[in-house]
């Protein structure tokens, strides 16, 4: 049988090295490092990216210097007593057939802190977006953290990893240095483009010399900033043709967007998929035989074959693809693409690491706990597991439960499963929240599940199953409180959110208590059908809780939708059609004439009334999960799906 995707099943030659495949894990920040460098969590969450098929594996961004100030959380590799956790790792991964290659970075004046750390950089100019005027960085220094590049380099060689790659993208020191956007230097690395090179280059450089001719060198290029007076398209395809043509490094990784355009580094699901993959092709158009390394939103093997096979790019770099489903790589080569879990772009991998936190995926409950929970054990006694409720938290739960042997029977009120998703994936831009759906049906079918639609599960009902567990996913319930008033304006929760844009009326008033992609969802809804809508929210920002880059889209389609937003702020009453909202701090009154209707998005009444009812009728284990056990997240409902899952 012919291989069901013969591109990216194709070993390919990085320099010294031969890759498996054409599949790359592009460098992701993961937070899993211990106060020893790395540990055990980080070791078996590579190892579990390795096991799952990509043919290379970057590693998160590396600090190469002390003052990279703006990411404390950060890995290093620039003092000797980090070689040792290296090359436990290079083995871990080396083990399971993959490449491992160190990405070299230095943050510059870019951070996520809410304090202003000391930064340096090549001129004292801030970042518009994370703020603080960073430290005009001297010829000595600019040599000392050239230096460091290099020591990381030399101490990523002994640990015995296949090689580095310089992060010159995304607007990070080494991007700082080449665009003129935050270059405004005058002695040698400043002014002229190949003033501006100088300081890749001699990165470059002086690693080949220390590190050796068989040591792979890769070079991430940021394609285009976004940025008015940033690096434009024509100046990278200089560059990129000025780095080949120096013919020191092995390949190049392609990325765009700086901190000031944040929201193209990681596009969300607003974006169509693969949106700068014709920026990267022209740069590969540029580089002769030099391996290019494409990226962004590519979610499925057959975008990655039809890449591959269209010669736009050399290999196909995924990042947020694999932390959805590690195993996205063995599953397409083994001709079960359908069986991949894709990623939903909601960011929130993202948004936990720049603060600092674990990574974590909504999707994907192991990602980061790969340490923690370890494989799946198969039970040596099957027992009799009934899940109440067939939305995500319930799916998952009794996914991880078959996987593991048990009889499962999931009981659903409705007649299709999916739970709240179901509304969510309705939203136009908020489609591929479904993808969940899309792997957790066909898994459960697959491991034999019995699935009972239209029925509402009472506690007599599932006492009559004589279950030795019970998995409680009954979700929660969107309420709208009571507002003061003369009841002129009708008050309603967002469930209806597909049916907001189709109220009568011009003006809707949405009280945001969410703050997350549910609260966003109405709010676009609303304004996209051509509401006038006024967001109020006491938090201190609108939508506070989406990731940044997801935060970013929002806003600038709202502000362009002429949506009003009022912040420290709550709606107090209705009164003759209008509304009058009242400032959270001062008590200041503000008056929205003739509302069609209040949206009142974030309460919810949890669903929970069986496990009191089953416990009394003799059901031992009961466990209670998801919107359920408390009203937040999808992120939670799969994590304590899968945990409840694994416990029965
Ligand atoms: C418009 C919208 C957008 C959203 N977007 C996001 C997002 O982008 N990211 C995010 O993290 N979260 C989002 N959410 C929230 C997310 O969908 C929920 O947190 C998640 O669905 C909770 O999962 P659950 O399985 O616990 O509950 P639910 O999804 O509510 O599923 C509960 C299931 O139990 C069934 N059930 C209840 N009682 C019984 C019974 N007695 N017998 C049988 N069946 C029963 C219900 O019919 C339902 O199918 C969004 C929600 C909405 C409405
Ligand atoms: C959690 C997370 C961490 C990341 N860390 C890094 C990093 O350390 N270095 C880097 O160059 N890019 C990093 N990125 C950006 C990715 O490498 C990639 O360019 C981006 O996510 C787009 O690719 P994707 O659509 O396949 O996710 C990170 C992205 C995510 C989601």
């Amino acid at each position: 049988m012919p291989a069901p995707f013969p591109h990216l099943a194709e070993p390919i030659r990085i320099g010294s090295r031969t890759a498996r495949n054409r599949v790359m894990r592009l460098a992701t920040v993961t937070n899993l490092g211990d106060a020893t460098g790395v540990g055990e969590r980080m070791l078996a969450h590579y190892r579990a990216v390795a096991r799952g098929g990509a043919g290379t594996l970057i590693t998160e961004a590396l600090r190469v210097h002390r003052s990279d100030g703006g990411r404390h959380t950060a890995m290093f590799l620039y003092e000797p007593a980090s070689v040792p956790g290296f090359r436990r790792l290079a083995e871990v991964v080396h083990g399971e057939g993959a490449l491992l290659i160190a990405q070299l970075n230095h943050g510059g004046r870019q951070h996520f802190s809410r304090r202003v750390p000391t930064l340096w950089a090549p001129s004292a100019l801030a970042c518009p977006r994370s703020g603080g005027v960073p430290h005009e960085m001297t010829p000595a220094e600019i040599e000392d953290v050239i230096e460091g590049f290099v020591r990381s380099a030399v101490h990523a060689r002994e640990a015995g990893l296949d090689g580095v790659e310089v992060h010159g993208a995304q607007g990070h020191l080494v991007g700082q240095f080449m665009s003129p956007f935050s270059n405004q230097r005058t002695d040698e690395y400043g002014g002229s483009l190949e003033n501006r090179l100088r300081f890749p280059r001699d990165i470059i450089r002086r690693i080949r010399l220390r590190a050796g001719r068989d040591f792979v060198v890769g070079y991430r290029l940021g394609v285009e900033e976004f940025t008015p007076g940033g690096l434009t398209i024509e100046d990278s395809k200089r560059v990129a043709r000025a780095l080949a043509d120096d013919g020191a490094v092995d390949y190049l990784s392609l990325s765009q967007g700086i901190f000031n355009s944040l929201e193209m580094h990681l596009p969300d699901r607003h974006f169509p998929a693969m949106p700068f993959l014709d920026l990267h092709a022209q740069v590969k158009a540029e580089v002769g035989g030099l391996p290019v390394v494409t990226s962004t939103r590519i979610q499925t093997p057959a975008q990655a074959e039809e890449i591959l096979a269209s010669g736009k790019a050399d290999i196909v770099g995924l990042c947020r693809a694999l932390i959805a489903d590690p195993e996205w790589t063995a599953k397409a080569l083994a001709g079960q693409p359908e069986r991949i879990r894709l990623c939903i772009a909601c960011n929130h991998c993202w948004s936990l690491v720049i603060e600092g936190e674990a990574i974590a995926c909504t999707v994907n409950a192991t990602c980061g706990r790969e340490h923690e929970l370890g494989e799946l054990q198969p039970v040596a006694a099957p027992r009799r597991v009934v899940v109440v409720g067939g939305g995500p938290a319930g799916l998952e739960a009794a996914r991880v439960a078959a996987a593991r042997g048990h009889r499962v029977t999931v009981l659903e009120q409705y007649a299709q499963l999916g739970g709240k998703v179901r509304i969510a994936e309705e939203v136009p831009h908020h489609e591929e929240v479904g993808n969940i759906l899309r792997y957790l049906i066909p898994e459960v079918e697959r491991l034999g599940v019995t699935v009972r639609l239209e029925t509402e599960a009472t506690a007599d009902a599932i006492a009559a199953e004589r279950p030795d567990a019970v998995i409680v996913a009954t979700g929660a319930i969107p309420v709208a409180p009571e507002i003061p008033g003369d009841g002129s304006v009708p008050v309603s929760t967002s469930a209806g959110v597909v049916l907001v844009g189709m109220l009568p009326g011009d003006t809707i008033v949405v009280m945001d208590e969410d703050a997350y992609h549910w609260a966003a969802a109405v709010i676009e809804t609303a304004a996209g059908q051509g509401k006038q809508v006024w967001v109020v929210t006491r938090f201190f920002e609108p939508l506070k809780e989406l990731p940044i880059v997801s935060r970013i889209v929002a806003l600038r389609m709202l502000d362009d939708q002429g949506v009003v937003m009022r912040p420290n702020a709550f709606v107090d009453r209705v009164e003759d059609g209008d509304v009058v909202i009242r400032h959270y701090y001062s008590g200041r009154e503000e008056r929205i004439p003739k509302v069609a209707a209040v949206l009142w998005v974030g309460p919810q009444t949890v669903n929970n009334a069986l496990p009191a009812e089953l416990r009394a009728r003799g059901v031992g284990e009961v466990h209670v999960v998801g919107d359920a056990y408390a009203p937040r997240r999808l992120t939670d409902a799969i994590r304590e799906g899968h945990r409840a899952g694994r416990a029965v």
